[in-house]
């Protein structure tokens, strides 16, 4: 059993949690993730690791709720317990020998662009920072991103903070402005990271993203994070879920994404916890 040491609200969606995992706080690096189960009848839930202290044994995870398992997590207090806890999963990020890197998130994306942004930074890389919201009132991040890069960008789509715009567009005027970047990270929705991508590729900068394809086991045996990238099948949970963001056949990943829609939609509307929000006036 692991024990949720802290809880935080970073906005009105989206959880902090704080876990007792000692193992995983030693040997975690960014890039990989965890895969927990609430109880002996939850789901297995992939979850990337947004921080770790090793000194207290605890491994940070930060969730978007949007759907059945995230709404029962968010309800979770400090002194829980959660059955498993397993980690760390995946394929470590490769960054390579680099001298300057643009880290970009997308809204929830960030917790997971951030561990990549901490690690260049303490590597000695100069990173600049372009952190895309929709509006001002679900930033989130702000003051942990200041301490681990060299120059912060806030762009939101309505304008309501930091500048006005995608981070697309920022990531353009950066790189029209001279700056050379060895390594473009993207972390966020499909769309982004696709559209993130056709602006580095005329310029051949090398552009990492990080996949999120449904997953099950997340050791390689059942099949269900299988992706494609450059032409041949990946699974996302051992090959990633980092890959060459220029090689991602993004429209197959969206469409494999949606299988599922129907019944999450069920499960939504007969989720307990969604229907007492509600009640209350709205999932918080
Ligand atoms: C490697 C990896 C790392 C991730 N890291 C984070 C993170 O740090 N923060 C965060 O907010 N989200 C993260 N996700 C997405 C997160 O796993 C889903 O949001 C979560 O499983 C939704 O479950 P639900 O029951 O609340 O929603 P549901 O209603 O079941 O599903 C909502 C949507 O979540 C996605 N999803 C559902 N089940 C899975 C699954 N087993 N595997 C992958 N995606 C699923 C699908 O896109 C689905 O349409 C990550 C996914 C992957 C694959
Ligand atoms: S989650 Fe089963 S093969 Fe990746």
């Amino acid at each position: 059993m692991y024990k949720i040491l802290r809880r935080k609200q970073l906005n009105d969606t989206v959880v902090r949690l704080d876990v007792e995992a000692p193992f995983i706080a030693k040997k975690a690096k960014a890039g990989q993730f965890i895969i927990l189960r609430i109880d002996e009848r939850g789901e297995r839930m992939p979850l990337t690791i947004a921080d770790t202290n090793a000194e207290e044994g605890s491994v940070s995870i930060i969730f978007q709720i949007v759907g059945q398992t995230t709404m029962l997590l968010s309800q979770m207090k400090e002194g829980d317990f959660l059955l498993d806890f397993v980690g760390p999963l995946g394929a470590a990020t490769e960054f390579g020998d680099i001298k300057k890197a643009c880290v970009i998130g997308g809204g929830v994306g960030n917790a997971i662009a951030y561990p990549s942004a901490k690690a260049l930074f303490n590597m000695g890389v100069d990173v600049d920072v372009i952190a895309g919201f929709r509006s001002k009132d679900i930033v989130i991040l702000e003051d942990e991103y200041k301490e681990v890069c060299n120059r912060l960008f806030i762009t939101t789509d309505d304008g309501t903070y930091g500048e006005k715009g995608f981070v697309t567009n920022k990531l353009q005027d950066l790189i029209d402005a001279g700056n050379n970047y060895d390594l473009v990270i993207a972390i966020g929705p499909i769309p982004m990271m696709k559209f993130v991508s056709k602006v580095t590729e005329p310029y051949n900068i090398k552009t990492l993203v990080s996949l999120n394809p449904i997953m099950i086991d997340g050791t390689g045996m059942c099949g269900g994070c299988r992706v494609t990238v450059g032409g041949e099948i990946k699974f996302a949970c051992v090959d990633g879920p980092d890959f060459d963001g220029h090689q991602v056949d993004y429209d197959e990943l969206m469409k494999r994404n949606s299988t599922y829609r129907e019944f999450e939609a069920h499960d939504r509307e007969n989720c307990r916890m969604y229907k007492a929000a509600d009640e209350m006036g709205g999932a918080k």
